[in-house]
């Protein structure tokens, strides 16, 4: 990835986290977190999902507490994120708002349990005019399951 790229990510329970965190060290891109706002999910799984159902049907996301740097600056924005749902969560239903404008690429990356869902196509759904990559889809309790193989191979086409 002979590009100037940043990583942007969402994490409720650090699956994420430690993903990007690989494709951090892989990479040397720079890094930023995508936080909400405290108590914006519960702390369980079936009561997030009852949140962020009620989101996606009113719309009303979550607000995201994370300034984002100068993005003009970079090429590519990698931007990882839990599957919900089989599809992308509310917070990066936001932030692929704040980022309508970029005019570089976008390339997602997402960690799910055991099925991925529709969530490329949902984020493509999601990006407005943003150039969508091929993304980087791994469950941990499933196939694909992550490897630094894989990894490595999508680094390479991002
Ligand atoms: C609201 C909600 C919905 C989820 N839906 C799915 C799903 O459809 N498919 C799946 O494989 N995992 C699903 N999961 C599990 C997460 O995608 C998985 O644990 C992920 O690695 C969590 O990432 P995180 O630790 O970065 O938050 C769901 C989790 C939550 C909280």
């Amino acid at each position: 990835m002979a590009q100037r790229a940043l990583i942007l990510y969402y994490s409720q329970f650090d699956n994420t986290a430690r993903l990007a965190s690989q494709i951090h060290k892989l990479t040397g891109a720079d890094i930023l977190r995508i936080k909400v706002a405290p108590g914006t999910f519960p702390d369980d799984m079936r009561a997030t999902d009852d949140v962020y159902q009620k989101q996606r049907q009113t719309n009303r996301l979550p607000t995201l507490t994370t300034k984002l740097p100068q993005l003009s600056y970079y090429d590519v924005i990698l931007v990882g994120g839990p599957v919900w749902d089989g599809q992308i969560s509310s917070p990066i239903m936001a932030l692929l708002n704040q980022l309508q404008g970029y005019q570089g690429k976008v390339a997602p990356f997402s960690s799910g349990w055991s099925d991925t869902g529709n969530y490329q196509r949902d984020f493509v759904a999601h990006a407005g005019k943003l150039t969508v990559l091929p993304g980087y889809h791994v469950l941990t309790h499933g196939k694909p399951a992550f490897s630094l193989a894989s990894l490595m191979s999508w680094l390479r086409q991002v």
